[in-house]
């Protein structure tokens, strides 16, 4: 049955198409027979599959080339199918899924049996996130099933925040990417753990920051503590990761660029006396401006080819913490 199926859907497509309600149809259809459908989401474009059908999920590793111990992030449409998918439910998380869902907030929680081990990357948690765009609701809504998703791009690279990105980097190896527009907030979701006791813990700081979440809580937000062995509490969490392919530099304006051909982030107005050589963008000196482009920066600065690019790194104050936390990935050589 299913072989039959996959003869059917070839994983090829090649280009986006407008997410109407006739291709979210379609894009249901392919995800129930277990293939692979990008989606547009308020952070990022995440790469769906069925997360009850392990071998749905199993092509999504094979398409990103991403290593099967990282764990995805469950999507559901409704709060109340989270009981499909986790199996504690502690008075916090209620508390910030009330405050923040539909939204980029991902809560990691005992894991139910129904989600496959190689959903949690063989751990006994299981991420759970109820997006706010409206094509991602739809579509998980049609399919019927929650959506396990991770971004939707090859390992190690940038993330995408259009059709267009997710193309250029997984065309002809899933079978249909729904074009939704740019992302929103253009950073990925903030992801805490909660533990049987309702403690709360930064895993991944994101597009929601720690201070609102504190706000909710009226407690502070501590990091995940790591264990004496040093394994990180969130696997998939590789040092260098949202990176381009172009060589990126953390350049205060104050410092001289490198030579040769280059690109530059400028934060808040240009560079003066940039060398006409530079080809340079200007990103809002204030952090959810700056987040909901940078991806989308990199991408087209890396599009040229050019020998570095140099970025003038913003403050270090909580405010820009997840923002700080994607440029050391992405500039770092690990
Ligand atoms: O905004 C987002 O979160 C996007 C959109 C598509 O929803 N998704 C996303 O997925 O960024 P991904 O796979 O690129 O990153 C998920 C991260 C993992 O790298 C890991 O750090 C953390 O979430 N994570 C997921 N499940 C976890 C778990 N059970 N324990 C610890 N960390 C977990
Ligand atoms: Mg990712």
């Amino acid at each position: 049955m299913t072989q039959d199926i996959s003869k059917q859907t070839d994983a090829t497509a090649r280009h986006a198409v407008v997410a109407t309600p006739e291709n979210i149809a379609l894009a249901a259809t392919h995800l129930r027979a277990g293939d692979l459908v990008a989606f547009p989401t308020e952070t990022v474009y995440g790469l769906g599959a069925n997360a009850f059908d392990a071998s749905a999920v199993e092509k999504i590793f094979t398409a990103k080339r991403r290593p099967r111990t990282s764990p995805l992030i469950v999507h559901v449409a409704d709060a109340q199918d989270t009981r499909w998918v986790v199996r504690l439910w502690p008075n916090t998380a209620e508390l910030l899924a009330k405050h923040f869902w539909p939204g980029p907030l991902t809560l990691v929680l005992p894991k139910a049996d129904s989600i496959p081990d190689i959903v949690s990357g063989g751990l006994d948690t299981v991420g759970v996130r109820l997006p706010e765009h409206p094509v991602a609701r739809a579509l998980i809504r049609a399919a019927g099933v929650p959506l396990a998703a991770p971004s939707a791009n090859e390992f190690m690279q940038l993330s995408p925040t259009s059709a267009k990105h997710v193309a250029s980097s997984l065309a002809g190896r899933i079978s249909m990417i729904l074009d939704g527009g740019n992302s929103r907030a253009g950073i990925e979701s903030t992801v805490v753990a909660i533990s049987a006791d309702g403690a709360v813990s930064m895993l991944r700081p994101g597009a929601i920051k720690r201070r609102q979440i504190e706000q909710v809580l009226a407690a502070p937000v501590p990091d995940v503590h790591w264990d004496s062995q040093g394994t990180a509490p969130s696997p998939g969490m590789h040092v260098r990761h949202y990176a381009p392919r172009t060589r990126l530099l953390l350049v205060p304006r104050e410092d001289a660029l490198p030579v040769g051909q280059g690109a530059l982030v400028s934060l808040g107005s240009a560079r003066p006396a940039l060398p006409r050589a530079i080809e340079e963008i200007v990103l809002p000196a204030e952090p959810d401006g700056y987040a909901q482009r940078l991806y989308a920066s990199l991408h087209a600065l890396d599009s040229l080819d050019r020998q570095w690019i140099a970025l003038e790194p913003p403050p270090r104050t909580r405010e820009w913490e997840a923002v700080n936390d994607r440029l050391r990935r992405a500039a770092s050589s690990d």
